[in-house]
């Protein structure tokens, strides 16, 4: 059998890693400012998360929801206390795009309203209303296509205010920071405008977290930063450290009830260890501020460096906008400085390393940079 072709891949196979390496199989070393699509968020293969998935495997590995499983309840304590959540209510499953999929749906159950508020170049998942909801129409089968969600160009607040006046609004999904489109920050007036326009008409404030989200942006959720509450956040990626979990955490007002949510995998025993691990070496690492001080030396960094167009993000999570002349940059760091980084088209380098970042390896990654940057 064949795999199914969908991705372009480079021609190397990752057989080791410790912290923000990687070895392929002939022994060679890079540098992962990847983090395998912001995931990897405590670093590769870290000893307090390969003890605890190890030792609940050697326990039980998975049994369904129809069971209690007490440490969803541990690991809902632990991410309300690291991320200030604490009266929210947590719902496990597997991925983002579930855990958007089931946001969108359960703020429909709330307010039993339809229409739903993306914005331009929103990335949000390929399930369906998650792919609807995104901004890019070669992602949307025609199956998916629906007329509940509306585009508004990003930070248009008369846009939005002429939205919400226009139709009847079940929820508005914003990542804080834009991955998949270029490293965009949503202003903090831009957020607030949402939050105040959300609460005039009884619509879901939902914080597509899964890659800005779980300490990247040197907060928590990156729309601490707006001082605001959403009403639903959706995580995944660095929420397992490279262990498939995903989640959204409810504010108290949306009240659950039986069968309206449900999964068979989501909030498995070792989803939860997993997850409990990553949020104890957090903790434990102080990585949220690593990622906030690691970030920032990096940003001034780059700025100065030439022919760098603008440095966009917050904490771990920058995007570095190049002219397209520049475009081998990103392959020649790979293949010839051994540093995996990440692309957003059409020509925006995205760093997304692990929170344990050192300054050490910024500075690996600024010298080789600047190295390729003068050849130009
Ligand atoms: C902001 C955002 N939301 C949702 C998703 C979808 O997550 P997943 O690939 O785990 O379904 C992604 C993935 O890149 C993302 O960046």
């Amino acid at each position: 059998m064949k795999l199914f072709d969908v991705y372009p891949i480079n021609d190397i196979t990752i057989e080791k890693g410790a912290g923000s390496n990687v070895w392929d199989d002939k022994g060679t070393q890079y540098l992962d400012l990847y983090g395998g699509h912001a995931v990897i968020s405590i670093g590769h293969t870290h000893p307090h998360y390969v003890k605890r998935l190890t030792d609940q495997l050697q326990k039980v590995g998975f049994y369904s929801n129809s069971i209690r499983i007490p440490l969803q309840q541990q690991l809902a304590e632990k991410l309300g206390k690291v991320s200030g959540k604490e009266d929210y209510q947590l719902f496990l499953c597997n991925s983002g795009a579930e855990a958007n999929e089931n946001a969108l749906k359960l703020a429909s159950f709330y307010n039993g309203k339809k229409k739903i508020i993306a914005f331009k170049k929103s990335f949000h998942g390929r399930t369906s209303l998650a792919v609807a909801a995104t901004d890019n129409p070669k992602i949307v089968a025609p199956v998916n296509e629906t007329d509940n969600v509306v585009f508004l160009p990003w930070q248009d607040e008369k846009a939005l205010e002429a939205a919400f006046k226009q139709y009847e609004v079940s929820s508005v999904i914003i990542e804080g920071i834009q991955g998949v489109g270029g490293i965009n920050v949503a202003s903090e007036s831009f957020l607030q405008k949402i939050r105040s326009l959300c609460d005039a008409n009884n619509a879901v404030f939902i914080a597509d977290s899964v890659q800005c989200g779980y300490g990247r942006s040197g907060k928590f959720f990156s729309h601490d930063y707006a001082g605001i509450n959403a009403d639903i956040y959706t995580m995944a990626k660095g929420m397992g450290n490279g262990f498939p979990v995903g989640g959204i955490i409810i504010a108290p007002h949306i009240q659950p009830a039986y069968g309206m949510l449900g999964t068979t995998f989501g909030g498995n025993h070792l989803a939860c260890a997993a997850a409990l691990a990553v949020l104890e070496v957090m903790e434990q690492e102080q990585l949220i501020a690593n990622a906030a001080k690691v970030g920032s030396y990096l940003m001034e960094q780059l700025k100065q460096l030439p022919h760098v167009k603008e440095v966009r993000g917050r904490g771990l999570m920058i995007g570095i906008e190049l002219p397209e002349e520049l475009n081998q940059v990103r392959k020649d760091l790979l293949f010839k400085h051994k540093i995996f980084t990440g692309e957003a088209k059409p020509n925006v380098i995205r760093l997304l390393p692990s929170l344990a970042l050192t300054q050490a390896h910024a500075d690996q990654f600024l010298t080789a940079f600047r190295d390729e940057l003068l050849k130009y």
